[in-house]
């Protein structure tokens, strides 16, 4: 058992406080997406309701035009409530004991090079009893808008065809990775670290790929991971990694290993399955070998509305929409209710804060009915835009291009 609480460092109190921004004066009344086929999200234990996701395959998108109601008011916070936050499973949702769980801590980058089979375990008592840390995160799926790079670029790609639903923002608590380490014996000598989730075995085409696991540079681990286990100040749900997972803030989802049930910590380099096949950019535009391991997330924007949304002529409408970037804060938004040809500054309704997403809004009185294309591009911080383009890659990751909005005035 680690034992050292006691000698860690006190955490940084990272403050998450949410201020529901409710309240709409003149809004868009969306009119909910066609219904989509209901096809079944296997192993996802809560319930999916049609008018808060889009089942795909073994996942569920969030859909966007669900943060708002009938009467376009808001009902989703910065935070997005744990029963309507989206799910990706690459297996389906494990089963865990948390009175019986541990978490196995081994290899040559701590101190006496403990083994997998003699590893430095800790219960979840023992986890929350360290001392613990509080922050916003974004998770999202490196796939997240795939099904753009068909229908804007005419590019198919294959896997999960996700429109921009595979985000979430969320509190999180837990301790932080490097307390962790420290307290289980890290040496300097760490140079990866590659947390194991225990649910199934990922098979695909007759090939087993083991437990979906992904090495992190230890640069990383060090820096702001946590492992969590309260997401928006209760227990972890099953979906979502209970009893603890890992949170990557700023990275590609598949960081952020749910249901952790061991760490390797490695004074060399580790490999799997998902560092070397998964989640690199491959294609005619990256080395023949495929490009590095993914980290940082991309800017992205959506409009709260659903796609094909029904507004009505001869009155103002307010769009309302969110912003976000893996590697900082949202400088500024632009939106363009004229498939792009003119842009204007959207209000950021939020303090941008560079682990979270920032809400906007932007005030339109359509000059009259008929078809308009909607578009929102985002720029953060550090100089980071929107294409209109989005390289192509042969698995379709990191779709960051404007997305067009389609509505019709009536
Ligand atoms: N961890 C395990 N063990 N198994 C998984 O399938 N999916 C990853 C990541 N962690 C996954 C995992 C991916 S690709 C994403 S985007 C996030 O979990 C999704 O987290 P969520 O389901 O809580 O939204």
């Amino acid at each position: 058992m680690v034992s050292a609480a006691g000698a860690l460092a006190a955490p940084a109190a990272a403050a998450a406080s949410v201020a529901g921004r409710a309240a709409a004066e003149e809004v868009p009344v969306p009119v909910p997406a066609p219904e989509p086929a209901p096809v079944p999200a296997p192993g996802i234990v809560k319930p999916l309701p049609a008018e808060w996701f889009v089942r795909r395959g073994t996942n569920a998108e969030m859909r966007w035009d669900a943060f708002r109601d009938a009467d376009g008011a808001a009902v989703v916070g910065r935070h997005v409530p744990v029963e309507r936050f989206f799910v990706r499973n690459h297996t389906a949702t494990p089963s865990i004991d948390a009175d019986t769980w541990t978490l196995k801590l081994f290899g040559s980058g701590l101190r006496g090079a403990p083994t997998a089979q003699d590893p430095v375990e800790i219960g979840l008592d023992d986890l929350r009893a360290l001392p613990s840390t509080r922050i916003s995160a974004l998770i999202e799926c490196a796939g997240n808008a795939r099904s753009y790079y068909l229908s804007q670029q005419d590019q198919p790609v294959p896997g999960t065809p996700w429109t921009l639903g595979g985000v979430g923002s969320a509190g999180w608590r837990g301790v932080r990775l490097a307390d962790l380490l420290r307290a289980a014996g890290l040496t300097g000598a760490a140079v990866d670290v590659l947390p194991t989730g225990l649910d199934p075995d990922y098979v695909v085409g007759g090939t087993n790929y083991g437990p979906v696991r992904r090495p992190l540079p230890i640069a990383k681990a060090l820096d702001d991971v946590l492992v969590a286990y309260e997401m928006n100040g209760a227990p972890l749900t099953p979906d979502h990694g209970a009893p603890a997972r890992l949170v990557v803030p700023g990275w590609v989802g598949i960081a952020s290993i749910k249901w952790v049930g061991s760490i390797e910590v490695a004074d060399h380099p580790l490999h799997s399955p998902w560092n070397t096949d998964f989640y690199r950019m491959f294609g005619p535009d990256y080395p023949p070998g495929g490009g590095v391991p993914l980290t940082d997330q991309v800017v992205k924007c959506a409009f709260e509305l659903a796609a094909g949304a029904r507004l009505a002529a001869g009155r103002g409408h307010r769009l309302y929409g969110r912003a976000w970037s893996g590697a900082a804060a949202v400088r500024r938004v632009e939106v363009s209710t004229d498939g792009g040809r003119t842009w204007r500054r959207a209000d950021l309704r939020d303090e941008p804060r560079a682990d979270d997403w920032t809400r906007w809004s932007v005030d339109w009185r359509p000059e009259g009915p008929g078809r308009y294309e909607l578009r929102a591009r985002a720029t953060d911080r550090r100089g980071n835009g929107q294409p209109e383009r989005a390289l192509f890659n042969r698995e379709g990751y990191l779709f960051g291009a404007v997305v067009a909005h389609p509505v019709t005035v009536v």
